[in-house]
């Protein structure tokens, strides 16, 4: 069911069971990330696999203490800085946290989400939220409550619908497990070139391999049911069987959707994954969709693009 009311949501989540929530990369599906079998719920109704380790979602900067055993103090500046916000720290764990969001790691993802309703329902529980993107495992990733629902709705108990995301790609991820050589585990809305900014140059391991260390790594991700080729620039024509997502003024009049007729990459980013289901849902055999330019968030869509389209 989807609703605001944000006291239900809460008296949901204190009883164990699953709520979609909004923030501003995607819609999570969350639980309380302190209760393992609430947690595990979450595995079911997504199908994920259980070596892929969850995200928990903190009220506040300070509840940092409680969950990640040591702070360093990159891990600091970059919380201080991006925090609420669009990036994941990937830090060691306190023995609050229980092993199934970690799938057995002795490391946990933290952020603290930047979205009005869910800082409201935060008011009303006092536990971190364990939540992935509200997708089933593997499929196109949420940006709005419907987006949930269609996929998701009768597997979980309720659905918080606070709008469409206003950023539309998940957080960037950095792992801080060697905090003297951070790296970058997955592009997102916050660039590499800001993450430097505050702490001078960290690494990347965004590459794929057949044991990713972010499963969001694996190469085929984020899904489309139908097949889906990137493509440089616009094509010379366009056939019926095709759908196809443009991106700028220069693609004319050979596309179905433009992510942004101005080039705008945050308005690419706010509209890819709407886009993707949009196609998904046409009367075409297959999908094209054109890569964007490789900076800032662009990289993030890129690398969505390129999971969807693998295989
Ligand atoms: O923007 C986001 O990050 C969204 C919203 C809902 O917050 N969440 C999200 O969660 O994208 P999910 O589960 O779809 O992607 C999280 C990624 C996964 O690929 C997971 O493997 C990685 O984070 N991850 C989580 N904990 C990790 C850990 N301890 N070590 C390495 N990777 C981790
Ligand atoms: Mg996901």
């Amino acid at each position: 069911m989807i609703g605001n009311d944000v006291q239900k949501a809460a008296d949901i989540l204190r009883q164990g069971g699953l709520v979609a929530i909004p923030t501003e990369t995607v819609y999570g599906l969350a639980a309380n990330g302190f209760n393992s079998e609430a947690v595990l719920r979450i595995f079911e109704a997504k199908n994920r696999p259980s070596f892929d380790p969850l995200i928990l979602h903190l009220c506040s900067t300070k509840y940092i203490e409680r969950v990640a055993a040591i702070i360093p103090e990159k891990a600091k500046q970059l919380a201080d800085t991006f925090w609420p916000g669009p990036l994941t720290l990937i830090l060691p764990k306190t023995h609050l946290v229980p092993d199934v969001v970690t799938s057995g790691l002795p490391f946990v993802g933290l952020r603290q989400p930047n979205h009005p309703l869910l800082k409201e329902l935060f008011e009303h529980v006092d536990f971190p939220l364990a939540a992935p993107s509200a997708n089933p495992f593997g499929m196109v990733s949420p940006t709005t409550a419907q987006h949930v629902e269609d996929q998701l709705g009768d597997r979980i108990d309720y659905i918080l619908d606070g709008g469409p995301c206003t950023i539309g790609v998940e957080s960037t991820i950095v792992s801080l497990e060697d905090p003297d050589r951070p790296k970058i585990l997955r592009y997102g809305a916050i660039t590499q070139e800001q993450i430097e900014e505050v702490i001078g140059s960290v690494g990347t391991q965004i590459s794929s391999s057949s044991k990713p260390s972010s499963p969001g790594q694996l190469d085929r991700h984020y899904a489309t049911s139908k097949p889906l080729e990137l493509i440089e620039s616009a094509p010379q024509h366009k056939s019926e069987q095709t759908f196809i997502i443009g991106f700028g003024a220069d693609v004319g009049n050979v596309f179905d959707l433009n992510l942004s007729p101005t080039s705008d990459l945050h308005e690419a980013a706010r509209k890819l994954f709407s886009f993707l289901r949009e196609a998904d849902k046409s009367t075409a055999l297959k999908l094209m969709a054109m890569r964007v330019p490789d900076e800032g968030i662009g990289r993030a869509i890129n690398d969505r693009l390129k999971r969807a389209a693998h295989g």
